[in-house]
């Protein structure tokens, strides 16, 4: 199987999680990127059995109503009990790097939010260690100097990336070389930076779950 068939497996698998576990009528919080994609074109068949679903991005939103799935304001949604996201990179511990596609942060709210995190990746994101890929990290636009250097003294290569701003009006530094060998820690450290809003490590509130497509089918993972 090569990567997009991999990633629509991966998304089948995670409907059928979906189909199963999350009571009727209730609200599901969905993700972004290529992954989350074919999820939410999967989802789309449990259209008349959700309550609805809460976006990560404008990007996700788009696509859920494209499909006439209800999309809510988070701060309308008190319960959800299944969040569903790629990620970039991901431990067997379940902490991953996210913010590949820049939704960072409000991938981060959500997620919060929800009961349980299910990743839904194919194997070429499974890694010992994170910080092959490099970390995004979301900044208030005037920060932007202050943060890289800020960085930069943690170790790691921030670069601007070019032409991008967030949902958010923000920008997106991505820092390349970074040794992370405890990731819940640099998550913490990371956010006290003024000017951060948030970094692309989910380690301090990671995945509950990981369905992750190979060769030989989706199993599943927990930490
Ligand atoms: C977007 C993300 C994505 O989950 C991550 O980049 C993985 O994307 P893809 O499924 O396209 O590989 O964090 O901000």
């Amino acid at each position: 199987m090569n990567q997009d068939e991999l990633k629509r497996a991966v998304a089948a698998a995670a409907r059928d999680y979906v189909a199963e576990h999350l009571p009727g009528g209730a609200i599901i919080g969905v993700g972004t990127g290529s992954t989350a994609n074919c999820f939410i074109d999967e989802l789309a068949s449990l259209r008349g059995r959700i309550g609805g679903a809460v976006a990560s991005s404008e990007a996700t939103r788009a696509r859920l109503e494209g499909h006439g799935i209800r999309v809510l304001p988070l701060n309308d949604v008190a319960e959800m009990p299944i969040y569903v996201d790629g990620a970039d990179e991901i431990t067997p511990g379940l902490a991953m790097i996210k913010g590949g596609g820049g939704a960072l942060t409000r991938e981060k709210i959500v997620a919060a939010v929800a009961r349980t995190f299910v990743c839904v990746c194919d194997e070429s994101k499974l890694v010992e260690r994170l910080g092959r890929f490099p970390l995004p990290v979301e900044v208030i636009p005037m920060a932007s100097a202050h943060v890289t250097r800020q960085l930069a003294r943690l170790g790691g290569q921030p670069r601007l990336r070019e032409g991008f701003v967030t949902d958010n009006g923000n920008l997106i530094l991505d820092v390349a070389g970074l040794d992370i060998p405890d990731p819940a820690e640099l998550e913490g450290r990371i956010n006290q930076i003024v000017g951060v809003v948030t970094n692309g490590l989910f380690a301090r509130r990671g995945a509950d779950l990981l369905l992750l497509a190979g060769a030989g089918g989706v199993r599943a993972v927990t930490p």
